[in-house]
């Protein structure tokens, strides 16, 4: 059995700009209040777990027992086939504290063309994975999980999304997640995936 959710406020775990958004609009049509960790001033705490649904858990823990208000988190990343499922939970890292995702991009596509020989011989498949951890202060946890398949480019295309987004292309579809609006990148996303099972379960 699930819990449901029957307050009207949520507390937004992510300190991502991109995420926050995305969650966001997600909730918009839930008609419930949602605040961000930083508008809070909540500190992010280091994501010290080997997966996504430790370091969910672990961020949404700490939000909901500093807020005491529930609190909904998500860890996601990108798992290339051709690097052993790196980045990873280390999708974040990658960019470097400058948040340089031109430069972690170019580390996966350079890694990957060195690794096979060159980009035609690459093993392209990719897949971004979010867990998604609504807690509620008392220490249960709800946990979604959405995975969406796709192809990485070996040159990044488009300017929306953020983070990896102009190098994948999802399942399906010919343009870059950075070439969708964001309505239609919901509607394929994992984040879209994983939200759209909490919200069915919990929301409802
Ligand atoms: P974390 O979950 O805060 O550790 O960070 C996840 C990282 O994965 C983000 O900073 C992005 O680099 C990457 N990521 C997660 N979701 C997406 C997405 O929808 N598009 C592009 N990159 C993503």
């Amino acid at each position: 059995m699930h819990r449901r959710f029957t307050g009207d406020t949520l507390v937004l775990a992510s300190h991502n700009p991109g995420k926050l958004q995305e969650l966001q609009e997600l909730l918009a049509d839930h008609g419930v209040k949602v605040r961000s960790a930083g508008e809070l001033g909540l500190i992010e705490p280091e994501e010290t777990e080997p997966d996504f649904q430790g370091n969910a858990a672990l961020k949404a823990h700490a939000a909901a027992r500093a807020t005491g208000l529930p609190a909904l988190a998500d860890d996601s990343g990108l798992e290339v086939m051709g690097l052993e499922g790196r980045p990873g939970v280390h999708s974040a890292r990658w960019a470097g504290p400058g948040k340089d995702f031109a430069a972690a991009m170019t580390r996966v596509t350079s890694e990957l063309a060195e690794r096979f020989g060159d980009w035609q011989r690459v093993d392209k498949r990719a897949a971004f994975v979010s867990v998604l951890c609504l807690a509620w202060p008392d220490g249960h946890a709800e946990v979604f999980e959405g995975r969406v398949s796709g192809e990485l480019l070996p040159e990044p295309r488009g300017a929306g999304g953020f983070g990896y987004d102009p190098i994948f292309v999802p399942e399906g579809e010919k343009r870059t997640f950075a070439e969708l609006s964001r309505t239609e990148k919901s509607a394929l996303s994992h984040r879209g995936i994983a939200m759209r099972a909490l919200l069915d379960a919990v929301f409802r």
